[in-house]
Protein backbone atom coordinates (compact mmCIF):
# COMPACT_ATOMS: atom_id res chain seq x y z
CA UNK A 1 0.00 0.00 0.00
CA UNK A 2 1.67 3.15 -0.92
CA UNK A 3 1.61 6.03 1.89
CA UNK A 4 -0.52 8.90 1.20
CA UNK A 5 1.70 12.18 -0.02
CA UNK A 6 -0.97 14.09 2.17
CA UNK A 7 -1.10 12.15 5.44
CA UNK A 8 1.28 13.87 7.98
CA UNK A 9 4.33 12.14 9.13
CA UNK A 10 4.50 11.13 12.69
CA UNK A 11 7.49 11.42 14.72
CA UNK A 12 7.20 7.72 14.89
CA UNK A 13 6.70 7.25 10.86
CA UNK A 14 9.82 9.97 10.68
CA UNK A 15 11.96 7.84 12.94
CA UNK A 16 11.21 4.71 11.29
CA UNK A 17 12.22 6.24 7.85
CA UNK A 18 15.07 7.21 9.57
CA UNK A 19 15.73 3.28 10.59
CA UNK A 20 15.15 2.14 7.26
CA UNK A 21 17.39 4.30 6.07
CA UNK A 22 19.77 3.23 8.24
CA UNK A 23 20.46 6.20 10.14
CA UNK A 24 19.21 5.23 13.36
CA UNK A 25 18.96 1.82 15.18
CA UNK A 26 15.94 0.64 17.18
CA UNK A 27 17.14 1.08 20.17
CA UNK A 28 17.58 4.75 19.61
CA UNK A 29 14.53 5.10 17.80
CA UNK A 30 12.40 3.87 20.70
CA UNK A 31 14.77 6.00 23.27
CA UNK A 32 13.48 8.90 21.12
CA UNK A 33 9.91 8.60 21.51
CA UNK A 34 10.40 7.62 25.22
CA UNK A 35 11.83 11.27 25.49
CA UNK A 36 8.49 12.54 23.33
CA UNK A 37 6.09 11.01 25.29
CA UNK A 38 7.87 12.60 28.74
CA UNK A 39 7.67 15.75 27.46
CA UNK A 40 3.86 15.78 26.10
CA UNK A 41 3.52 14.76 29.76
CA UNK A 42 5.64 18.34 30.68
CA UNK A 43 3.51 20.31 28.35
CA UNK A 44 0.10 18.89 29.62
CA UNK A 45 1.31 20.13 33.46
CA UNK A 46 3.40 23.15 32.23
CA UNK A 47 -0.65 24.11 30.03
CA UNK A 48 -2.13 23.58 33.21
CA UNK A 49 -0.57 26.48 35.13
CA UNK A 50 -2.00 27.46 38.41
CA UNK A 51 -5.10 24.84 37.85
CA UNK A 52 -2.93 22.18 38.31
CA UNK A 53 -0.71 23.43 41.36
CA UNK A 54 2.44 23.56 39.53
CA UNK A 55 3.75 26.93 39.92
CA UNK A 56 6.21 28.34 42.44
CA UNK A 57 8.74 27.29 44.07
CA UNK A 58 9.51 23.55 45.20
CA UNK A 59 10.64 23.24 49.02
CA UNK A 60 8.62 23.45 51.79
CA UNK A 61 7.27 26.86 53.38
CA UNK A 62 10.50 28.60 54.42
CA UNK A 63 12.80 26.42 53.22
CA UNK A 64 13.65 26.66 49.41
CA UNK A 65 14.50 23.18 47.21
CA UNK A 66 18.52 24.23 46.18
CA UNK A 67 19.80 22.10 43.04
CA UNK A 68 23.59 21.50 42.98
CA UNK A 69 23.67 24.61 40.44
CA UNK A 70 22.94 26.95 43.73
CA UNK A 71 19.17 27.64 42.04
CA UNK A 72 16.32 27.74 44.40
CA UNK A 73 13.94 24.92 42.35
CA UNK A 74 10.22 25.22 41.05
CA UNK A 75 8.12 23.01 41.48
CA UNK A 76 7.92 22.05 37.71
CA UNK A 77 11.62 21.30 37.67
CA UNK A 78 11.24 18.98 40.22
CA UNK A 79 7.67 17.14 38.29
CA UNK A 80 9.94 17.24 35.10
CA UNK A 81 13.01 15.86 36.46
CA UNK A 82 10.40 12.94 37.59
CA UNK A 83 8.70 12.84 34.93
CA UNK A 84 11.70 12.28 32.43
CA UNK A 85 13.02 9.75 35.13
CA UNK A 86 9.92 7.81 35.22
CA UNK A 87 9.05 7.63 31.54
CA UNK A 88 13.17 6.15 31.20
CA UNK A 89 12.96 3.54 34.01
CA UNK A 90 11.20 1.02 32.26
CA UNK A 91 12.29 2.19 28.77
CA UNK A 92 15.08 -0.20 28.67
CA UNK A 93 17.07 1.96 26.18
CA UNK A 94 19.50 3.45 28.69
CA UNK A 95 22.52 2.83 30.75
CA UNK A 96 22.18 5.41 32.65
CA UNK A 97 21.08 9.51 33.20
CA UNK A 98 21.83 12.69 33.87
CA UNK A 99 20.24 16.04 34.80
CA UNK A 100 20.22 19.60 35.47
CA UNK A 101 18.17 18.80 38.87
CA UNK A 102 20.20 15.61 40.18
CA UNK A 103 23.84 15.83 41.84
CA UNK A 104 25.17 13.22 39.87
CA UNK A 105 24.21 10.71 37.07
CA UNK A 106 21.93 7.99 38.30
CA UNK A 107 22.83 4.26 36.88
CA UNK A 108 20.28 2.42 35.28
CA UNK A 109 19.65 -0.71 38.01
CA UNK A 110 19.90 -4.53 37.29
CA UNK A 111 16.42 -4.34 38.50
CA UNK A 112 15.47 -2.32 35.23
CA UNK A 113 15.52 -3.59 31.57
CA UNK A 114 19.01 -1.72 30.30
CA UNK A 115 20.52 -0.29 26.79
CA UNK A 116 23.75 1.50 25.99
CA UNK A 117 22.95 4.89 25.69
CA UNK A 118 23.53 7.55 28.43
CA UNK A 119 20.47 10.07 28.49
CA UNK A 120 21.08 14.27 29.08
CA UNK A 121 18.50 16.96 30.18
CA UNK A 122 17.67 19.89 31.19
CA UNK A 123 14.29 18.94 32.29
CA UNK A 124 13.17 22.20 32.27
CA UNK A 125 14.50 25.43 30.91
CA UNK A 126 13.74 28.70 31.42
CA UNK A 127 12.46 28.12 34.34
CA UNK A 128 12.28 32.04 35.72
CA UNK A 129 9.55 32.19 33.37
CA UNK A 130 7.46 29.54 34.74
CA UNK A 131 5.05 31.82 37.10
CA UNK A 132 4.71 34.50 34.20
CA UNK A 133 3.97 32.28 31.61
CA UNK A 134 6.50 32.99 29.02
CA UNK A 135 7.09 29.92 27.12
CA UNK A 136 9.69 27.24 28.49
CA UNK A 137 11.20 23.80 27.10
CA UNK A 138 12.97 20.43 27.48
CA UNK A 139 16.83 20.07 26.43
CA UNK A 140 18.16 16.32 25.81
CA UNK A 141 21.28 14.93 24.63
CA UNK A 142 21.97 11.04 24.02
CA UNK A 143 25.93 9.54 24.14
CA UNK A 144 26.69 5.94 24.31
CA UNK A 145 27.63 4.19 27.11
CA UNK A 146 31.70 3.52 26.85
CA UNK A 147 31.49 -0.46 25.95
CA UNK A 148 31.58 -2.55 29.43
CA UNK A 149 30.95 -0.32 31.29
CA UNK A 150 27.93 -1.99 33.30
CA UNK A 151 27.51 1.20 35.77
CA UNK A 152 28.55 4.07 34.29
CA UNK A 153 29.80 7.12 36.63
CA UNK A 154 29.72 10.49 36.01
CA UNK A 155 33.09 10.06 34.41
CA UNK A 156 31.83 8.54 31.47
CA UNK A 157 29.29 11.39 30.64
CA UNK A 158 32.48 12.88 29.94
CA UNK A 159 32.29 13.32 26.19
CA UNK A 160 32.41 16.07 23.77
CA UNK A 161 29.64 17.35 21.72
CA UNK A 162 30.93 15.60 18.69
CA UNK A 163 30.06 12.43 20.18
CA UNK A 164 26.43 12.89 20.65
CA UNK A 165 24.49 10.48 18.52
CA UNK A 166 20.92 12.37 19.05
CA UNK A 167 19.93 15.84 20.77
CA UNK A 168 16.90 17.74 20.98
CA UNK A 169 14.25 20.02 22.82
CA UNK A 170 10.89 20.60 22.96
CA UNK A 171 9.30 24.04 23.48
CA UNK A 172 6.04 24.28 25.50
CA UNK A 173 4.79 28.12 23.96
CA UNK A 174 1.50 28.90 22.04
CA UNK A 175 1.96 25.06 20.44
CA UNK A 176 4.00 22.55 21.95
CA UNK A 177 7.26 21.14 19.24
CA UNK A 178 9.67 19.09 19.46
CA UNK A 179 13.59 20.02 17.47
CA UNK A 180 15.27 17.12 16.69
CA UNK A 181 18.35 15.98 14.90
CA UNK A 182 20.24 12.25 14.90
CA UNK A 183 22.89 13.94 12.70
CA UNK A 184 21.31 14.00 9.99
CA UNK A 185 19.79 17.31 9.45
CA UNK A 186 17.34 19.17 12.26
CA UNK A 187 13.61 18.74 11.97
CA UNK A 188 10.55 20.18 13.76
CA UNK A 189 7.45 18.67 15.05
CA UNK A 190 4.27 20.61 16.17
CA UNK A 191 2.08 18.10 18.66
CA UNK A 192 -1.28 17.34 17.93
CA UNK A 193 -2.77 17.82 20.87
CA UNK A 194 -5.93 15.88 19.20
CA UNK A 195 -4.77 12.88 18.54
CA UNK A 196 -1.57 13.19 21.12
CA UNK A 197 1.03 13.06 18.52
CA UNK A 198 3.50 15.11 17.36
CA UNK A 199 3.52 15.82 13.40
CA UNK A 200 6.75 16.63 11.02
CA UNK A 201 6.09 20.27 10.30
CA UNK A 202 9.20 21.90 9.16
CA UNK A 203 11.86 19.09 7.47
CA UNK A 204 15.37 20.46 6.97
CA UNK A 205 15.67 24.00 9.16
CA UNK A 206 18.06 26.20 7.66
CA UNK A 207 19.50 29.27 9.70
CA UNK A 208 20.01 32.01 7.59
CA UNK A 209 23.41 32.73 7.21
CA UNK A 210 23.30 36.68 8.03
CA UNK A 211 21.27 38.20 11.06
CA UNK A 212 20.38 41.47 12.44
CA UNK A 213 19.02 40.33 15.40
CA UNK A 214 20.93 39.20 18.42
CA UNK A 215 19.90 38.16 21.79
CA UNK A 216 21.87 38.54 25.35
CA UNK A 217 21.31 40.19 28.61
CA UNK A 218 22.04 43.26 28.70
CA UNK A 219 22.02 44.09 32.49
CA UNK A 220 24.85 42.49 32.39
CA UNK A 221 26.71 44.97 30.27
CA UNK A 222 29.34 46.84 32.24
CA UNK A 223 30.84 42.84 33.76
CA UNK A 224 31.54 41.03 30.73
CA UNK A 225 35.21 40.63 29.19
CA UNK A 226 36.61 43.69 26.37
CA UNK A 227 35.89 41.03 23.58
CA UNK A 228 32.26 41.44 24.05
CA UNK A 229 32.12 44.73 24.96
CA UNK A 230 33.31 45.60 22.18
CA UNK A 231 31.48 43.32 20.10
CA UNK A 232 27.81 44.80 21.45
CA UNK A 233 29.17 48.06 21.22
CA UNK A 234 29.53 47.97 17.46
CA UNK A 235 26.45 46.19 17.46
CA UNK A 236 24.43 48.74 19.19
CA UNK A 237 26.43 51.61 17.14
CA UNK A 238 24.29 50.22 14.12
CA UNK A 239 24.61 51.36 10.50
CA UNK A 240 26.56 54.72 11.25
CA UNK A 241 29.07 51.49 13.28
CA UNK A 242 31.63 49.27 11.66
CA UNK A 243 28.71 46.85 11.06
CA UNK A 244 27.07 49.09 9.25
CA UNK A 245 23.42 47.62 9.88
CA UNK A 246 20.72 47.93 12.33
CA UNK A 247 20.72 45.12 14.61
CA UNK A 248 17.08 44.44 16.65
CA UNK A 249 17.15 42.85 20.25
CA UNK A 250 15.64 39.58 21.71
CA UNK A 251 15.87 38.11 25.17
CA UNK A 252 13.41 35.74 26.56
CA UNK A 253 15.36 34.19 28.98
CA UNK A 254 14.75 30.68 27.78
CA UNK A 255 17.33 29.73 25.91
CA UNK A 256 14.65 26.98 24.14
CA UNK A 257 12.72 30.27 23.79
CA UNK A 258 15.86 32.08 21.53
CA UNK A 259 16.96 29.03 20.13
CA UNK A 260 14.09 28.26 18.65
CA UNK A 261 13.26 31.97 17.55
CA UNK A 262 16.91 31.77 15.75
CA UNK A 263 16.88 28.12 14.16
CA UNK A 264 13.54 29.67 12.60
CA UNK A 265 14.16 33.18 11.85
CA UNK A 266 18.09 33.43 12.31
CA UNK A 267 19.88 35.72 14.91
CA UNK A 268 22.75 35.23 17.48
CA UNK A 269 22.20 34.38 21.09
CA UNK A 270 25.07 34.30 23.43
CA UNK A 271 25.77 34.36 27.13
CA UNK A 272 29.57 35.08 27.63
CA UNK A 273 31.75 34.89 30.30
CA UNK A 274 30.85 37.78 33.00
CA UNK A 275 32.99 38.77 36.43
CA UNK A 276 29.74 37.46 37.76
CA UNK A 277 29.82 33.94 36.44
CA UNK A 278 33.55 33.53 34.78
CA UNK A 279 35.04 31.85 38.49
CA UNK A 280 32.25 28.42 37.35
CA UNK A 281 33.18 28.92 33.72
CA UNK A 282 29.83 30.82 32.46
CA UNK A 283 26.08 30.19 33.60
CA UNK A 284 24.87 28.03 30.77
CA UNK A 285 25.88 24.02 31.22
CA UNK A 286 27.80 22.16 28.64
CA UNK A 287 26.30 19.06 28.77
CA UNK A 288 22.58 19.23 28.58
CA UNK A 289 22.40 22.76 27.21
CA UNK A 290 25.21 24.50 25.24
CA UNK A 291 25.85 20.55 23.40
CA UNK A 292 22.96 19.91 22.49
CA UNK A 293 21.93 23.45 21.08
CA UNK A 294 25.27 23.70 19.10
CA UNK A 295 24.38 20.06 17.30
CA UNK A 296 20.83 21.18 16.53
CA UNK A 297 22.38 24.77 15.32
CA UNK A 298 25.22 23.37 13.02
CA UNK A 299 22.58 20.41 12.09
CA UNK A 300 20.32 23.14 10.45
CA UNK A 301 23.70 25.00 9.20
CA UNK A 302 24.71 27.51 12.26
CA UNK A 303 27.68 28.09 14.37
CA UNK A 304 27.96 27.60 17.85
CA UNK A 305 31.32 28.64 19.95
CA UNK A 306 32.38 29.40 23.37
CA UNK A 307 33.81 32.37 21.70
CA UNK A 308 37.38 30.64 21.30
CA UNK A 309 36.11 27.24 20.12
CA UNK A 310 33.66 25.25 18.56
CA UNK A 311 31.48 24.57 21.20
CA UNK A 312 31.34 20.90 20.27
CA UNK A 313 34.69 20.13 20.37
CA UNK A 314 35.07 21.12 24.32
CA UNK A 315 36.43 18.23 26.03
CA UNK A 316 34.24 18.37 29.33
CA UNK A 317 35.90 18.05 32.88
CA UNK A 318 32.37 18.10 34.55
CA UNK A 319 29.06 16.90 34.72
CA UNK A 320 27.79 20.71 35.23
CA UNK A 321 29.66 22.25 33.86
CA UNK A 322 29.54 25.88 32.66
CA UNK A 323 30.73 27.65 29.50
CA UNK A 324 30.45 30.76 27.02
CA UNK A 325 27.69 30.58 24.41
CA UNK A 326 28.09 32.17 21.29
CA UNK A 327 25.62 30.38 18.73
CA UNK A 328 23.19 31.08 15.80
CA UNK A 329 23.69 32.62 12.50
CA UNK A 330 27.13 31.14 11.18
CA UNK A 331 28.63 34.79 9.69
CA UNK A 332 27.46 36.57 12.80
CA UNK A 333 29.02 33.53 15.09
CA UNK A 334 32.18 33.86 12.91
CA UNK A 335 31.94 38.06 13.17
CA UNK A 336 31.92 37.39 17.47
CA UNK A 337 34.52 34.68 17.54
CA UNK A 338 36.62 36.92 15.14
CA UNK A 339 36.37 39.80 18.11
CA UNK A 340 37.28 37.62 20.67
CA UNK A 341 40.63 36.79 18.48
CA UNK A 342 41.10 40.36 18.11
CA UNK A 343 40.34 42.07 21.80
CA UNK A 344 41.67 38.97 24.24
P1 LIG B 1 17.29 26.89 33.60
O1 LIG B 1 15.95 27.51 33.77
O2 LIG B 1 17.25 25.49 33.03
O3 LIG B 1 18.13 26.97 34.85
O4 LIG B 1 18.04 27.70 32.46
C1 LIG B 1 17.98 29.10 32.45
C2 LIG B 1 19.04 29.62 31.51
C3 LIG B 1 18.58 29.71 30.08
O5 LIG B 1 17.36 29.09 29.81
C4 LIG B 1 18.47 31.21 29.80
O6 LIG B 1 18.95 31.53 28.52
C5 LIG B 1 19.34 31.83 30.88
O7 LIG B 1 19.38 30.91 31.97
C6 LIG B 1 18.75 33.12 31.34
O8 LIG B 1 19.70 33.70 32.21
P2 LIG B 1 19.36 35.14 32.87
O9 LIG B 1 18.20 34.91 33.79
O10 LIG B 1 20.66 35.50 33.58
O11 LIG B 1 19.04 36.09 31.76
MN1 LIG C 1 17.80 25.76 36.50
MN1 LIG D 1 18.31 25.55 31.18
MN1 LIG E 1 16.46 23.79 33.91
Amino acid sequence: MSPNPATPVSLTRHLLEEQRAGRINADLRLLIEVVARACKSISIAVGKGALGGVLGDAGTAGEASINIQGEAQKKLDVLSNEILMEANAWGGHLAGLASEEMDHSVPISDAQPRGNYLLLFDPLDGSSNIDVNISVGTIFSVLRCPDGIGQPGDEHYLQPGTDQVAAGYCTYGPSTMLVLTIGHGTHAFTLDREIGSFVLTQRGMAIPEDTKEFAVNMSNQRFWEAPMQAYVGDLLAGKEGPRGKDFNMRWVASMVADVHRILTRGGIFSYPLDSKCAAKGGKLRLMYEANPMAFLVEQAGGAASTGRQRMLEVQPTGLHQRVPVFLGSRTEVEAAVKYHAEHD
